[in-house]
């Protein structure tokens, strides 16, 4: 047989109450980026995935797009039920018009999915089996409560994604009576009497279940990553009049600074430290000053889209640094607020944003009042691979 074509269901309607978190478990950011889209993004990347169809809480879709960012174009969003398991069913008839030969079912809670065990798995496929998924042997000795030792040599752990082929598995979830709610699909599968493939897991594949899986997890990513540092440096002109934004505040002065955009020259380094150290390009490179569009443009936008960057690249923001360089304004009175504001576009705690302020003595240009001048640096952390 040749290779399965896979529609995958991705499931995210679940509340995740035994992790203890505030916001669902998909929802929150490991490592720079969210649990649901690291699982979307390795569905799509995947050849022999056709199309990912996300299954999120009733009245959920907002929050799974949010978390989704640019990648929500790519998939079809519907709505899961009280159980996994409704919630897989749901997904099947939304499906159902289309039949699609090959599904898979996967975990959003599981953020790491090497591709090779989607290739296993649609080897198994391809060899004829109805049903397979990824398990791994259970290393640790196993007790019963009451002390007797459980032989481990037969016992394998079950992971997502599993894969199905897709009218066995419709028939299974129509089927189903057991009064007991079923953790996964492959043992509604072999209820039917079909046999089910085991192919190698992949200890990336872990689910985030527990308090403290989702810290353990964002550390194995983050073992990946490198430090990166990048520098940025701005000069605008005073002038009498006009508003002055400094690090995304605005401040009353007698003079205002000119040039490109809200000329808050502040922002305008931060963004060039930020994209240097993803070493692509400078603020004039992606917003040209002759472009009319940036007349007058609030400077926060050309930031928002340098964090962007960072995400798409899978990037981590530690820590930023500004230095205003000014004999007037006084900086400090607005130090709080600059840094509030700037924690906020950029989205760390305040404790990761400095801001910071000197004068030149009175001497050079922006000892004489002519401009105002910033740098700034910003450390981050880039998976390995970039
Ligand atoms: N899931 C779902 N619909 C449900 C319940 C769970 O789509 N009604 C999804 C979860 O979002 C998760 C996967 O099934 O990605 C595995 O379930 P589990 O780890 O149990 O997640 P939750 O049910 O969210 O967590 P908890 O059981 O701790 O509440
Ligand atoms: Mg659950």
């Amino acid at each position: 047989m040749s290779t399965p074509r896979f529609t995958a269901i991705l499931l995210a309607a679940g509340s995740g109450s035994r992790s203890g978190a505030a916001v669902p478990k998909q929802y929150r950011a490991l490592a720079g980026r969210s649990v649901l889209a690291r699982a979307a993004q390795a569905l799509l990347d995947h050849a022999l995935v056709d199309a990912v169809l996300l299954m999120v809480p009733l009245g959920g879709e907002a929050a799974a797009r949010a978390a989704l960012g640019d990648l929500a174009g790519r998939l079809r969003i519907a709505e899961g039920g009280e159980t996994r398991r409704a919630s897989v069913r749901n997904a099947l008839e939304v499906l159902a018009a289309e039949a699609p030969g090959y599904v898979l079912v996967h975990d959003s809670a599981r953020p790491g999915l090497p591709a090779a065990v989607i290739d296993r798995l649609a080897t198994a496929l391809a060899d004829g089996a109805v049903a397979a998924i990824p398990v791994l042997p259970e290393v640790d000795t196993l007790v019963e409560t009451s002390g007797a030792v459980i032989d481990r040599a037969a016992l394998r752990r079950v992971q997502t994604p599993q894969a199905f082929a897709f009218a066995p598995l419709l028939a299974a979830h129509g089927q189903w009576t057991s009064r007991d709610e079923p953790t996964d699909d492959a043992q509604m599968v072999r209820a039917l009497g079909h046999t089910v493939r085991l192919v190698e897991g992949d200890a990336a594949l872990e689910k985030i279940t527990l308090p403290g899986d989702h810290e353990r997890m964002e550390r194995q990513f983050t073992t990946h990553f490198v430090g990166r540092t990048g520098l940025g440096f701005d000069v605008h002109r005073l002038e009498p009049g006009g508003e002055l934004w400094l690090a995304g505040v605005r401040i009353p002065h007698s003079h205002g600074l000119s040039g490109h955009s809200d000329a808050d020259v502040a922002i305008h380094a931060l963004v060039d430290a930020l994209l240097g150290a993803l070493a692509e390009g400078d603020i004039g490179s992606h917003f040209p000053p002759s472009d009319p569009q940036w007349r007058g443009a609030p400077s926060e936008r050309f930031l928002a889209f340098a964090v962007e960057r960072v995400a798409a690249r899978g990037g981590v923001i530690d820590h930023i640094d500004v230095t205003i360089i000014c004999e007037a304004p006084k900086i400090g009175p607005h130090r709080g607020a600059m840094r509030a504001r700037l924690a906020e576009i950029v989205g760390l705690p305040v404790t990761q944003v400095s801001v910071k302020a000197t004068t030149t003595e009175r001497l050079g240009l922006t000892g004489r009042g002519e401009g105002i001048a910033a740098q700034a640096v910003a450390s981050l952390r880039l998976p390995l691979e970039n």
